[in-house]
């Protein structure tokens, strides 16, 4: 190649080839870790919670769970066979600060030394979430997300992380799914830690953010050549039925679960629905101190979600789809063009790259008398939410990668094992991992797509 004048182009020159599309898959640490009282790690909230009678279905704990803790390596092999570019898994807060704070624990963080080292030696790049839920016990006892104290823990929490692995790992995420963790485990109820009230949601949202915030200074000041982003889930919400009821609960759900988080972190403004319950939260200089700039936009998404009245204490919760919407095993239903227009709403309103980084589905699967495991559905449906992703990329969306929940079949949080989202079988007897038809179907995707880049 030369210059219009005929010089060799200088490096800086070259117009920078573009990025490949990222094709990789999904975990979290409490969900497929186990090893939970090894090597001095301390208890997370999920532990306690499982440790509740009637929380969990079946009686369930995260104490053995997917024991990758001690089979990372052919969960590894498992990716380098699928043939991924990046696995996004979550540190545990307690693993590695078994207090949340204070002294750290050599053991823990050695776990993700090694993980991190046997990714990148097999050419699979890390990505990191800081907060996949699993508080340590030892700061809920101090009110976990509800004190503003919490925003310096996670900033220490952070820097410790970026000085341990920021060498090696680039991409970092603060939090998964913040709408989540704070609305169903502080709003409602029904996740760890179990609290059902209006102002503890409104409390945890608030240092949510602000923890966000901080920890995004501290990683760009300790890995100056990171990439920084958040993982946030948005789907369509709709009513039930067009009784006023329902599209008054609607109304209400949606700002909680699309707004809470992406726009006081983007816009620096809380959506104008919460904005006067969030306040008596907020101090001078808090908004400014969220609002940092990030690189991308993380996307978890898998279906839309039908929302009734209810008397709870955010007065909405969930409904079956109309007939005649296919669902999921776990009721969820399919439709792939909520994605497609999801992707451009964000890309629309945010302006800023996205990766996916959670979709996939849960599926009834077992092996056949041959050993293998043909999930035929959850083919039909990656198949079908790939290529409205793509209708959504032809249409603008600048979509920068792809990551299929889960590689395993894990703990599915209240649900416990009876939900299975893995790419591999999971025989938690054995611990046997069995690569599903799934996994060949997205092997074989990530191929061609590679081939035609
Ligand atoms: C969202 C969560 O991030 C993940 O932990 C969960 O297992 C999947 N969705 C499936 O529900």
């Amino acid at each position: 190649m030369t210059t219009t004048d005929g010089a060799a182009p200088s490096p800086q020159t070259r117009v920078p080839a573009p990025e490949p599309f990222l094709w990789g898959v999904s975990t979290s640490s409490f969900q497929i870790e186990g090893a939970s009282h090894v090597d001095g790690r301390g208890d997370s909230i999920w532990d306690s919670y499982c440790r509740q009678k009637g929380r969990i279905k079946n009686g369930d704990t995260g104490d053995i769970a997917c024991d990758h803790y001690h089979r990372y390596r052919e969960d590894i092999a498992t990716m380098r066979d699928i043939g991924v570019g990046a696995y996004r898994f979550s540190i545990s807060w307690p693993r590695i600060l078994p207090r949340g704070r204070g002294a750290a624990n050599e053991a823990g963080l050695d776990f993700y030394d090694r993980l991190v080292d046997a990714l990148l030696a097999a050419g699979i790049e890390p990505w990191v979430c800081l907060y996949h839920w699993d508080l340590p016990q030892a700061l809920q006892d101090l009110g976990g997300w509800q004190n503003r104290d919490i925003a310096g823990w996670f900033a220490d929490y952070a820097a410790l992380a970026a000085h341990r692995f920021g060498d090696r790992v680039k991409r970092f995420a603060t939090f998964n799914e913040p709408c989540v963790f704070t609305l169903f485990g502080y709003g409602l109820g029904w996740n760890a830690p179990g609290i059902a009230d209006r102002s503890a949601v409104h409390r945890a949202i608030h240092h949510v953010n602000l923890s966000h915030g901080r920890a995004i200074d501290v990683l760009r000041q300790s890995v100056t050549d990171a990439s920084l982003g958040a993982i946030h889930n948005r789907q369509p919400c709709y009513p039930v039925t067009t009784r006023e009821e329902d599209v008054a609960a609607t109304r209400r759900f949606a700002p909680y679960w699309n707004d809470a988080f992406p726009y006081p972190q983007h816009f620096a403004h809380y959506p104008l629905e919460l904005a006067e319950a969030i306040e008596p939260y907020v101090k001078p200089g808090d908004i400014a101190q969220i609002a940092r700039p990030v690189d991308w936009f993380g996307l978890n998404h898998y279906s839309p979600h039908y929302v009734k009245a209810d008397s709870n204490p955010i007065g909405a919760g969930f409904g079956a789809p109309p007939d005649g919407v296919h669902r999921t095993v776990i009721g969820w239903p399919i439709i792939p063009d909520a994605f497609r227009d999801t992707l451009l709403d964000i890309h629309r309103r945010f302006r800023l790259p996205i990766y996916v980084l959670e979709n996939g589905t849960a599926a009834d699967d077992k092996p056949d008398d041959t050993g293998r495991v043909q999930d035929t559905a959850r083919i039909a449906y990656l198949d079908a939410y790939t290529r409205a992703m793509q209708e959504a990329m032809r249409a603008g969306a600048d979509v920068k990668g792809y990551f299929v929940w889960s590689l395993l079949d894990n703990f599915e949080w209240a649900s416990g094992y009876s939900q299975r989202f893995g790419l591999a079988h999971v025989d938690f007897a054995t611990q046997k991992r069995t690569p599903k038809a799934s996994a060949n179907w997205y092997s074989d995707l990530i191929r061609s797509a590679r081939r035609s880049q």
